[in-house]
């Protein structure tokens, strides 16, 4: 990847959707994330191997994965909080025709957003992840790993640059490919942002850093320029600026794919994303969303 090459982490399959209350189809599932595999993007996220109880929008998550067309080359990453989940990850790759190369692993740079999320502390979440980003790793399955409030938290308030280099430094020792730095409830500034990255990058290569942004303050892309400055060149979105995180109250929508992509061609950034085609797809996402809530026929 050139310096001027974006990649775009497309997480509305699984953060844009994990926070609608009305159970969405397998099938409409696997149609948004067909549009998603015809725009270009090479890496998405689609479910994740939770609690049922907790999250009850992914519970689908193995039947989604045998759903997906394995011709494209297209990276399926899915989020696993613990052994169980690394279990079913297992169980349901066996099934498929080829064994998604990547999952996602993830703790909080916060106390209270730790219990609300994981039900444990932070240092619990990181003993919980440690064996299975061993064996996925073992297996040759890629890790990344996200942290998140690494601005604020919904429960503790400000979060320091201090705390998040904490929980990096503690996620980047079980080696992961690469970390992702969550604004969980969309409430960083440019300069909060960049004084937490600046800090986090004496840890860890700007490289293996991605920026996952909510947009409930509206300052999604400027803090997306502020890490592009630092020489971040990962960003998570998701398409329809769908999303949010159950346990994050005040945590409306990540950024929208859209959007993100729109702001870095502009910057003369070549994010490898066919803009017609993002359209169509969001056109989808946001008909499913519809169609969930009662308020459409989600057939577009
Ligand atoms: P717990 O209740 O403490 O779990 O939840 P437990 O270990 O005590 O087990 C309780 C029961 O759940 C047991 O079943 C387990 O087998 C079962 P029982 O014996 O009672 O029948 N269980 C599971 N079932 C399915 N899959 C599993 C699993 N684990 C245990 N993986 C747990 C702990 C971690 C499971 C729970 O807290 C959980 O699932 N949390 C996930 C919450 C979540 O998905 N949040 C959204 C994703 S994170 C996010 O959105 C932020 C991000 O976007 C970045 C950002 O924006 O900052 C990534
Ligand atoms: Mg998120």
């Amino acid at each position: 990847m050139t310096n001027n090459a974006i990649c775009i982490y497309e997480v509305g399959p699984r953060d844009g959707l994990q926070n609608e209350p009305e159970l969405i189809p397998v099938h409409d599932k696997l149609r948004l994330i067909a549009a998603l595999a015809e725009t270009g993007l090479r890496d998405i996220e689609v479910g994740s191997f939770v609690s049922p109880t907790w999250v009850p929008q992914m519970a689908d998550t193995a039947a989604v994965l045998a759903g997906l067309r394995y011709d494209l080359p297209i990276n399926y990453a899915t989020l696993i909080p613990n052994q169980r989940g690394w279990s079913d990850f297992v169980e349901a790759s066996q099934k498929l025709p080829r064994r998604p190369g990547e999952i996602a692993v993830f703790i909080s740079a916060s106390e209270g957003f730790s219990r609300a999320n994981l039900n444990c502390s932070v240092g619990d979440s990181l003993d919980r992840i440690a064996p299975v980003v061993a064996s996925a790793t073992a297996m040759g399955i890629r890790v990344r790993g996200y942290v998140s409030c690494v601005v604020r938290c919904p429960f503790d308030g400000e979060v320091t640059p201090a705390q998040v280099v904490r929980a990096v430094e503690g996620l980047w020792a079980l080696a992961p490919m690469s970390v992702s730095l969550g604004d969980t409830i969309g409430a960083g500034t440019p300069d909060a942002v960049r004084s937490m990255v600046s800090a986090v990058a004496q840890s860890v290569p700007v490289e293996a850093l991605a920026g996952h942004f909510h947009d409930t303050g509206g300052q999604a892309l400027a803090n997306i320029e502020a890490c592009l400055d630092l020489g971040l060149r990962t960003f998570d979105a998701a398409v329809g600026g769908l999303g949010g995180c159950p346990y994050a109250p005040g945590a409306p929508g990540n950024v929208d794919t859209c959007r993100v992509v729109d702001r870095l061609e502009a910057l003369g950034l070549a994010t490898g994303v066919e803009r017609d085609a993002l359209a169509r797809a969001a056109e989808v996402a946001l008909a499913i969303r519809s169609k969930a809530r009662g308020m459409g026929d989600g057939n577009r």
